[in-house]
């Protein structure tokens, strides 16, 4: 049994790659052009948009075959069962059993983007895990690195609220419990970090280690979507954005650490040493 992983040169993916390298279980990473992050993984042509490349992972040359998929829609959080249903549809018929799926930790089953992907692998009647993480710990060298080093500031809508971080390393060891356990979950998972920070108490945390002070500047929803779109992001992805931040300021993302233990997957990094371990990248 062979796992093929969507967005394999990604964060979640590729650390994916290392835990099912790492165990010696079959693994083909997908990506579009071909190429593994690490040329020692075996690759190929993906693209989601391009269903000439979908046949690329069944060939008779990938041994054992492919059997279970880590699916990462195109487009993120605005994903499309329109868009990655016809390759799920594929994967199916060439005898895909077991689907792991990344959503977020807001998207409910069956509402619209991500949600209905979810909804539909569940009707495919196949075996399948959802992971619905929280806000990852690395946003803070992406959306945050640029604001971090030249202004020393993070920027947000979720005002005092608190978010359960985790790091992408935990999402992707939550993906292969999902994957490699004997017996498919057949549920979704919310992907949690052990420990709840505000952005506050995470500038305050950044700001020892750097030993310089990084601010936090709250902006209001409108703000937050309007520095979103500044930033090039399309207005219904900055829309949602700042709509899910000011769900972390009503207190919505806090709240879900009081979900039952069996909804939970719960990652052991924390955010101070996904700080230590990535000083570097914040000095200026
Ligand atoms: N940021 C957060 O706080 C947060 C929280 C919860 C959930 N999420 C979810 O996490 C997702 C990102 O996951 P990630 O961090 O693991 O991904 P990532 O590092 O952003 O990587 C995206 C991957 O998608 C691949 N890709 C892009 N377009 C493609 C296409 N047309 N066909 C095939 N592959 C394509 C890219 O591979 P190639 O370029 O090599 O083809 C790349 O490997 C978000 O989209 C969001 O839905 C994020």
């Amino acid at each position: 049994m062979t796992t093929l992983i969507t967005g394999g040169t990604g964060r979640t993916g590729g650390s994916l790659a290392r835990l099912l390298h790492a165990a010696d279980r079959p693994f083909l990473v997908a990506s579009r052009t071909g190429k593994s992050s690490n040329p020692d993984f075996k690759a190929v042509t993906f693209d989601w948009f391009d269903p000439s490349t979908y046949e690329n992972a069944f060939k008779d040359d990938i041994v054992p075959p492919v059997d279970r998929v880590y699916l990462l829609p195109p487009g993120g959080l605005m994903a499309t069962l329109t868009q990655s249903g016809p390759f799920i549809g594929f994967a199916i018929s060439k005898g895909v059993k077991r689907f792991v799926l990344l959503t977020s930790s807001q998207t409910l089953r069956g509402t619209p983007a991500l949600g209905e992907i979810h909804q539909y692998l569940i009707d495919k009647g196949v075996e399948y895990t959802v992971l619905k993480p929280t806000w990852y710990m690395q946003n803070f060298n992406a959306n945050f690195l640029h604001s971090i080093r030249k202004d020393n500031e993070v920027f947000s809508a979720s005002g005092e609220g608190k978010v359960p971080w985790v790091s992408t390393e935990d999402v992707a060891q939550a993906a292969f419990d999902a994957l490699t356990i004997e017996k498919s979950p057949n549920t979704e998972w919310l992907v949690l970090g052990p420990e709840l920070y505000s952005i506050d108490h995470a500038a305050e945390l950044l700001s020892s280690i750097l030993g310089r002070k990084i601010t936090h500047k709250k902006n209001t929803a409108l703000e937050q979507e309007e520095m979103y779109k500044g930033m090039g992001a399309p207005p219904d992805l900055s829309h949602l954005l700042a709509d899910l931040e000011r769900l972390i300021k009503e207190g919505k993302e806090a709240a879900l650490v009081d979900q039952p233990a069996e909804g939970k997957y719960v990652g052991k990094r924390i955010l101070e040493q996904f700080f230590l371990e990535n000083r570097d990248l914040w000095i200026v």
